[in-house]
């Protein structure tokens, strides 16, 4: 009993503990995890994974247009990435007459693949632990300014150094709040072609319905290809270009998964903040995520509203309505999530005994108030900035007023256009979704709760003198938007011809809101929000480095920041609620469940509904269906899209795209009861290939192993 207790006493000492399958690795350190990785089944070694020696896992992936991630699949530079990741190029190529978007887009040979202006990929050349560069000449007795000065210097010189001569590019990125520096070298590549998308009636099948959800049934995949001058070596676009020849590309496993197979996740997740104090994580569940949830509540039921009502209004604010509801609805679970495992109790709990101990160590004692008095300070500011972005910068009309000054320019007194062909297509490119109803609706709601919730010593003298001027929020919304050059297309296009001086648009209501919001949060939010920010970051990185001393037992694992990672598990189901289990798989039964002529959502293509009826599914069926998603036990984030998911012997099985509801609170707490990361099975990307689309051509090119 004694004994018992003893463990469990000591087992508490290490929370927060390192949970089966949680963490996000680094893979030139994956070496040291290589026998965890064959205990759970994996067959290939380390170098397999990762290599500077010879052709490695990560030579077959790409950072995808900086925010996705997406893998080669053959010799001639096929890549692959989820739909939503490729959604603003296929959009950009679409027109009523071709609407790529709603009826997807197939090249049928190499020819008729579509470049991309705004779309790059970059790949991994090597990483390489270089703290003792980053810091050298650097003592503790020297202030922060000064350390941000070496950093900066020493970085620059070594970014020098190892890009001199090559066409590669590289970055130093800060791990465990500055306690160690990595070196990344990329190579990036700039002609990347569209070359298929299936309809968004698949590739975003059960839209925004079944956005962070399972049961799913998301076909969310697109295909690109990249290219390069005829040495292999990145190039602007050319018709000269030849398909890039990749150094390793994923062969594919149609054999099929099932529950408890090994599975990996080899992707750029984006951020996650594991690490974080009660406090922080107690502002972002109590406080910041309900009043943002509350702010995009009331700018998705407008939205919604008018998109009901029109049709054309639907099409227009599609894209628009996604983005707003993907947070908010993050958001929503990732706040239950956090209450449901008690996070903020069990952090408070952890900070206290790490004080007990930090008591006779004088370079940690302290760190915990320390952390918890500044966090008093930051709150308002960090609350204000919630609001300068939820409820400001999301009204159209002043962000688009922004956009246009930054197009103007100051020549001898007079206000001219400083580039007017780019400000034209951004202003044909604005007017072409944009609602001022809805933009107007939102308008008065969002600064209606700006005025009730923030402070008055950040809200604008202007914004305050409109409102009593105009007797209230929609009085001044009225003013506005009854006088604003820009909310009109035709109006608004016009400051295009005027080529004497544009000075009266400073007397624009849209134009003098921006600058009144910009002024006091440039004067009176940021300065303050960024002080206390880096003062907090300083103390973290000490109170990281006693993490890690205090909890000496456990494998720890930065924060995701946007650089190639490996998380691993299996596949497997959960239970979300009492009495409920929720299998790991989905097949094309539940989608012909779903679908529903009259919803929108679940509305998919005819042409789909034949290929069911025939039941000829070929070599992509199973068990008399198609598989179509799955879910694994994998630590992915935002910025994971487009992953590749390999199977124990390095084959693709699937593609990532997101993550259950009940485990969103995975970039701040990892629970392997509930955070699952959802995949579309790569035989469901067949069967849209091959069925479907018929372009065969493009599993001709790939590497199938059954
Ligand atoms: N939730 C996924 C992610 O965070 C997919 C988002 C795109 N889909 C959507 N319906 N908005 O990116
Ligand atoms: N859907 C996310 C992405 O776009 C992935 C996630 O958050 O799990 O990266």
């Amino acid at each position: 009993m004694r004994k018992f207790l003893l463990i469990v006493a000591l087992s508490m000492v290490s929370f927060p503990t390192l949970h089966a399958d949680e963490g996000m690795w680094l893979p030139s350190l994956i070496k040291e995890r290589i026998q965890d990785l064959r205990k759970k089944g994996f067959r290939l070694s380390a170098e397999d994974i990762y290599s500077i020696n010879k052709a490695s896992m990560k030579d077959a992936i790409v950072h995808f247009g900086g925010g996705c991630t997406g893998e080669v699949i053959s010799d001639k530079g096929l890549i692959i990435t989820n739909h939503h990741c490729g959604f603003e190029s296929i959009q950009s190529h679409s027109s009523v007459e071709h609407d790529y978007l709603r009826d997807g887009f197939w090249a049928m040979k190499m020819e008729e693949e579509l470049p991309n202006d705004n779309l790059s990929v970059k790949f991994l050349v090597r990483m390489e632990d270089v703290t003792g560069k980053v810091l050298k000449s650097y003592n503790n007795k020297m202030t922060e300014e000064e350390r941000k000065m070496i950093i900066a210097r020493n970085s620059a010189g070594i970014i020098k150094e190892v890009t001199k001569g090559t066409t590669y590019d590289a970055t130093i990125e800060s791990l465990y709040y500055g306690n160690q520096y990595f070196l990344f070298v990329y190579e990036t590549f700039y002609d990347v072609r569209l070359v298929g998308a299936p309809p968004s009636s698949i590739g975003k099948f059960g839209g925004d319905t079944d956005n962070w959800m399972w049961p799913r049934h998301t076909g969310d995949f697109s295909i690109f290809r990249i290219y390069a001058d005829k040495d292999n070596k990145p190039a602007k676009y050319s018709e000269s270009n030849v398909p890039y020849k990749p150094k390793k590309h994923f062969s594919i496993s149609t054999k099929g998964v099932k529950e408890g197979d090994f599975t990996m996740v080899y992707g750029f997740p984006g951020r996650t903040q594991e690490y974080l104090m009660s406090k922080a994580v107690s502002y972002i569940s109590d406080i910041s995520n309900p009043h943002k949830i509350r702010l995009r509540t009331l700018r998705l039921e407008t939205q919604k509203s008018y998109m009901e009502k029109d049709q054309a209004v639907r099409i227009m604010y599609a894209s628009k309505n996604a983005n707003v509801a993907n947070a908010w609805k993050k958001w929503q679970g990732e706040a239950g999530g956090i209450k449901r495992l008690g996070i903020i109790e069990r952090k408070r709990d952890y900070e206290r005994r790490f004080n007990i101990w930090a008591e006779n160590r004088p370079e940690y004692r302290g760190v915990i108030s320390g952390l918890d008095s500044l966090y008093v300070l930051l709150e308002p500011y960090s609350f204000a900035n919630d609001y300068n972005n939820e409820a400001i910068k999301s009204n159209e009309i002043i962000t688009f007023a922004g956009t246009v000054l930054s197009y103007i320019k100051n020549e001898d007194g007079k206000f001219l256009i400083s580039n007017r062909d780019t400000l034209r297509v951004i202003m044909e490119d604005f007017y072409k979704d944009y609602s001022p109803a809805i933009d107007k609706a939102c308008f008065i709601s969002l600064l209606g709760e700006y005025r009730k919730n923030i402070e008055a010593k950040f809200q604008p003298g202007y914004f305050k003198a409109k409102i009593s001027e105009f007797g209230g929020t929609e009085g001044f919304a009225d003013y506005l938007f009854n006088n604003s050059i820009l909310v009109s297309k035709s109006a608004g296009m016009s400051i295009l011809e005027n080529t004497t001086d544009l000075s009266s648009l400073f007397k624009d209501p849209a134009v003098e809101m921006f600058l009144a919001f910009t002024d006091i949060y440039s004067k009176s939010i940021k300065p303050e929000y960024t002080r206390i920010n880096n003062e907090i970051t300083l103390l973290y990185r000490i109170y990281m480095k006693g993490q890690m001393e205090f909890s000496s037992d456990r494998t720890f694992y930065p924060d995701a920041n946007s650089t190639l990672r490996i998380a691993y598990g299996k596949i497997c189901g959960y239970s979300p609620a009492d009495a409920v289990y929720y299998k790991p798989s989905s097949t094309l039964e539940g989608i012909i469940e779903k679908d529903n002529p009259l919803i929108y959502d679940y509305n998919i293509p005819q042409k789909m509904r034949e290929v069911y009826k025939n039941q000829d599914f070929g070599p992509w069926g199973s068990n008399g269906s198609v598989p179509v998603c799955f879910l694994a036990d994998n630590h992915t984030s935002g910025g994971n899209s487009g992953s590749p998911v390999i199977n124990k012997k390095g084959e693709l099985i699937g593609i990532n795209f997101d993550r259950v509801w009940e485990g969103t609170m995975s970039d701040v707490a990892f629970d392997p009861e509930m955070c699952r990361n959802i995949s579309l099975d790569i035989r469901y990307v067949l069967f849209i290939i091959d069925r479907y689309a018929n372009a065969n051509w493009l599993i001709e090119e790939m590497d199938l192993n059954k």
